[in-house]
């Protein structure tokens, strides 16, 4: 019997909700004979804990941390609590910590869950994210607060060893997919240093994969190519910034914010990885039970493919697309399920499923 220590941090918002029913279809999957365990500690940092304690993680609690073997993360971010705090003080210290430098964020249309697009279908894209440098990188500071000359920077930093990380990553990603195409995300036009090196260094990784499909657009225009001809995108890779906003329109397009998932990776393993859903904490429906539990399972599945629990990561994703298709929606989605719902329909496929292994 294969075991994964999987460390659970719901944290704020809606966080704790997806998060509880993230592990419920876990376990489902554990007892359906899926050939592993999941040993699960809770780790209550959040920012309430903040609040209390006047710190998100504890001492010594990256260390803690380093021993499981996968993250699942809620949401980070509350009224009380500056927005950079919360980041700052949870999210992004794990995510750079961990080398979690690839974040990937697929993005499609699931059965039976609406487009705003007509072509809608079309939909099959995974968004590569540089995940730890670039305009995240934290670098900057301000002077002069307060006074008529104070001056604000935000220096955004690209490496050669991050570049050609990340560009090698999107390219092995592409290279597993059908389409086989990588579209290079830029906006060396206007910025023609850091920008103008992504691009070099995405045409020198290039040549080691003669059999992907290149091509390259600029991120105001890919936003337009988007919307207008899906089918024509398959694998992006993009800056930090450039890709937390496309992804945003990619999840709109594919129906909800509720249903999109994300992998913050440390592809070498040095780290755990971390995996949530992209919604973020979302105060407005927090405590009502109606959020889409959906983003969490997709996540879930991407976090199970990344254990090597293959087949289950496989039988979530079926179970996910037959209950989207039989209309369990939660109000994101138009329907009136809430979220324990979705979770017994997808917990009750999971149970009726052939065995996995
Ligand atoms: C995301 C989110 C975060 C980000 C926020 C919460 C800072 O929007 O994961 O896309 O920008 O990285
Ligand atoms: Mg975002």
């Amino acid at each position: 019997m294969r075991t994964h220590k999987i460390a659970a941090i719901g944290a704020d918002g809606i966080g704790p909700e997806v998060i509880a029913a993230g592990l419920e279809v876990l376990t489902a999957l554990a007892n359906k004979d899926g050939g592993f365990r999941l040993e699960v500690e809770h780790f209550p940092w959040s920012s309430a804990y903040y609040l209390e304690h006047g710190h998100y993680i504890p001492e010594g609690g990256l260390e803690r941390l380093k021993q499981f073997d996968a993250i699942f993360f809620g949401a980070v971010g509350s009224q009380q609590v500056p927005d950079h705090v919360s980041l700052w003080g949870l999210r992004l210290p794990i995510a750079q910590g961990f080398d979690q430098y690839a974040n990937v964020r697929p993005a499609r249309v699931l059965p039976g869950v609406k487009s705003p697009l007509t072509n809608g279908e079309d939909i099959d894209w995974v968004i590569i994210r540089e995940n730890s440098e670039g305009e995240y990188s934290g670098n900057g500071g301000r002077a002069h607060r307060g006074l008529p000359i104070e001056v604000g920077t935000e220096v955004a930093v690209f490496t050669r060893a991050g570049v050609e990380r990340i560009h090698r990553f999107a390219f092995e990603l592409a290279r597993k997919r059908p389409a086989k195409h990588l579209t290079l995300v830029t906006k060396s036009n206007a910025q023609r240093f850091g920008m103008v090196m992504w691009d070099e260094i995405f045409y020198e990784v290039a040549r080691d994969y003669p059999d992907v499909r290149t091509d390259r657009e600029l991120v105001d225009a890919v936003t337009t190519r988007m919307v207008l001809k899906p089918k024509s995108l398959d694998v992006l890779v993009a800056t930090n910034l450039h890709a937390d906003i496309l992804s945003d329109l990619a999840a709109a397009l594919s129906g909800s914010l509720g249903i999109a998932p994300t992998a913050n990776l440390n592809p070498e393993r040095q780290f755990p990885s971390m995996f949530e859903p992209i919604h973020g904490s979302a105060f407005d429906i927090t405590g009502k039970g109606v959020a889409n539990p959906i983003a969490t399972f997709w996540t879930a599945s991407m976090m199970l493919e990344h254990l090597g629990e293959t087949a289950a990561a496989q039988t979530l994703m079926r179970a996910v697309e037959a209950v989207t298709a039989s209309k369990v929606h939660t109000p994101d989605l138009g329907g009136k399920a809430n979220t324990a719902d979705v979770t017994r329909a997808v917990c009750d496929y999971i149970g009726n499923a052939a065995p996995q292994a």
